[in-house]
């Protein structure tokens, strides 16, 4: 069966689903996006993502395309459509539409573009020694405003690869204090040498995960706490534990930095902990309240 795509009204075969040259989203990477998780046709944390959409489109004075409720229905329907009903992940774009070429917003007329994809995704992982990963550093060379979701992504690309070709999963990126920002798909969390969980705060340096805020609601029934506080590249190396998150690789543990074992190079009880509490989560174990 050829996947169904939504793009500004209609549902098209991919191969025919088609946006215009002069879309300010490929023109100039004027757009936003969301990529939610689906288990067993529900939506992890749905309201989570539809609130940072909502908040991205704000913060770059794109109106919504349509309204919230629709949009709901929209990402329903394409599921439906392409007969998602195990496991997947919808993704959803949006641009500040097709106009002649102008750095300048275009006429307030300008409808934006509205895409939506969907594709199969394997289920949550069962093993999490399995699911380890490993991850490398490097330079944070983003701009100012990571806490948007948008779809300019070239230095997160060139992070990504360089993890690629290193033969690793992710690139934790370091800002020009030394201090670690997050990953360039996902937020970084460490269990540090004294024991505390941390994560870098909040703040225009980086992304307000979807899955970083319903793990951080989790953590009461688990008894862990948290520091949201910013660690250095030589903490993340002295960390008794690593762990990465996102709405793909929900907790992923990490075992190796740059090569070097976390402490003894096994996944540690935190995060063994944590990914047993979110796979209840995504199988439905809380409301999807924000
Ligand atoms: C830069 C960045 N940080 C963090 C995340 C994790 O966000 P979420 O948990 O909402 O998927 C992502 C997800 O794509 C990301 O691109």
């Amino acid at each position: 069966m050829s996947r169904i795509a939504y793009v500004n009204g209609r549902y098209l075969p991919l191969a025919a689903a088609q946006v215009r040259v002069e879309d300010r989203g490929f023109q100039f990477g004027d757009g936003v996006y969301e990529v939610v998780h689906l288990h067993r046709g529900r939506f992890t944390d749905e309201d989570k993502h539809l609130n940072r959409l909502g908040r991205s489109l704000g913060e770059l004075r794109i109106p919504w395309p349509l309204s919230r409720a629709a949009l709901g229905g929209i990402i329903r329907e394409v599921v439906a459509r392409n007969r998602l009903h195990a496991n997947g992940l919808v993704y959803i774009q949006v641009t500040r539409g097709a106009a002649r070429r102008d750095h300048v917003f275009p006429a307030a007329t300008t409808r934006p573009t509205l895409v939506v994809t969907a594709r199969t995704l394997a289920p949550y992982p069962r093993d999490v020694d399995a699911w380890a990963t490993t991850i490398i550093t490097g330079p944070d060379q983003r701009w100012d405003r990571c806490d948007i979701k948008t779809v300019n992504l070239l230095p997160n690309v060139l992070a990504k690869q360089a993890a690629r070709e290193a033969g690793a999963f992710e690139t934790a990126m370091v800002d020009g204090d030394g201090m670690i920002t997050e990953c360039a798909s996902s937020n970084l969390w460490i269990v540090d040498e004294r024991g505390q969980l941390r994560t870098r705060p909040l703040g225009h340096e980086i992304l307000p995960g979807c899955t970083r805020a319903a793990l951080a609601e989790l953590l009461a029934g688990e008894r862990v706490t948290l520091s949201e506080t910013a660690f250095s590249l030589e903490e993340l190396r002295r960390a008794r534990e690593v762990f990465l998150t996102s709405a793909t690789s929900f907790v992923r543990p990490v075992i190796r930095v740059d090569g070097t074992p976390v402490e003894d190079g096994k996944v540690g009880p935190i995060t063994r902990r944590l990914f047993a509490a979110f796979a209840r989560h995504v199988q439905g174990g809380l409301s999807n309240a924000a």
